[in-house]
């Protein structure tokens, strides 16, 4: 990680679609595990209901797709930034009704499901992104949806993959989510034995979320004040300004009309925010 100085959209070593790109062509997938991981088999074969809305973002060569749809799931949807990976995939899976291939960046894509499954996908993003994982994953999930997978319970030298620990999972996913579970994971494949921790996630539905464009925000000092002016209003519980200044996440015990923000911005005629459609 030290190797890497990132903000939401720049980073030394960026970590966008050509860099994924690269690595499928180069064939360097040393995360590949060639089957679905342990962990998350024994988690789907409890699931009885074959109609759940399951997305799997990152999804990579995604063995947990093919097993899902060996065991009856109905509607699955995988989501890669990789061209090369997803053109594969799409023949892979050509002609089957119950599952969609998308292209493009997870934080992009809109959809309403009621399972997500994390799987090395995480551990991909630069840790500056882990705050919007969180709250992207929670617009996806639908009331009471589930976010399910596993998580590397250590550090790495340098990334991706980036690690991290339970205690700053259970920080960063507190306000967004109930753990139902958060462990460490006992049948993990024996390269990542005792360093991944199983996470059952159910979406706190009793918050709103909003994303909003920011314009005219140059230095720290103004990002401070606005962040303050922010929590003032009525109902707002968090919020966090990218660190490019470009957008501002909102979370609220209810939906915080734009002219207000508008108006607690407005002590300075070039602030100007825009609500960015969910
Ligand atoms: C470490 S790999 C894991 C792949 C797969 N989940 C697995 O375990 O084999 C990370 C994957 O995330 C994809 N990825 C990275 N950033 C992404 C983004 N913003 N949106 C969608 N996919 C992304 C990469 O192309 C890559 O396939």
């Amino acid at each position: 990680m030290s190797d890497l100085k990132c903000s939401d959209t720049s980073c030394d070593k960026p970590l966008n679609a050509a860099y994924w790109e690269a690595q499928y062509k180069a064939k360097t997938t040393g995360w590949d595990l060639g089957q679905v991981s342990p962990p998350i088999q024994e988690y789907i074969d409890k699931i009885t209901d074959k109609k759940k809305r399951i997305l799997i973002p990152g999804c990579g060569n995604s063995y947990e797709a093919e097993y899902l749809l060996e065991h009856g799931f109905t509607n699955i949807t995988l989501i890669d930034i990789a061209p090369t990976l997803v053109a594969v995939l799409k023949e892979k899976f050509k002609n089957n009704p119950n599952i969609q291939i998308v292209l493009g960046d997870f934080f992009e894509h809109q959809g309403n499901y009621d399972l997500i499954i994390e799987q090395t996908f995480f551990c991909a993003l630069p840790p500056t992104m882990r705050k919007k994982y969180v709250w992207k994953m929670h617009q996806l999930l639908d009331e009471d949806g589930i976010l399910a997978g596993l998580l590397f319970n250590r550090m790495f030298q340098s990334g991706p993959p980036f690690g991290g620990s339970k205690e700053e999972y259970q920080k960063l996913f507190a306000a967004a989510f109930d753990f139902i579970k958060m462990d460490s994971s006992e049948n993990s494949i024996a390269p990542r034995a005792n360093s991944e921790l199983f996470i059952n996630l159910k979406k706190n539905s009793k918050v709103v979320v909003n994303l909003y464009e920011l314009e005219g925000i140059t230095c720290s000092g103004c990002m401070e004040t606005i962040t303050e002016k922010i929590l003032a209003i009525d109902g707002v519980l968090n919020t966090s300004i990218s660190s490019n200044f470009a957008e501002v996440l909102i979370v609220s015990t209810n939906e915080i009309e734009t002219k207000i923000l508008k108006d607690v911005i407005a002590y300075d005629e070039k602030y100007t925010i825009k609500k960015i459609k969910n």
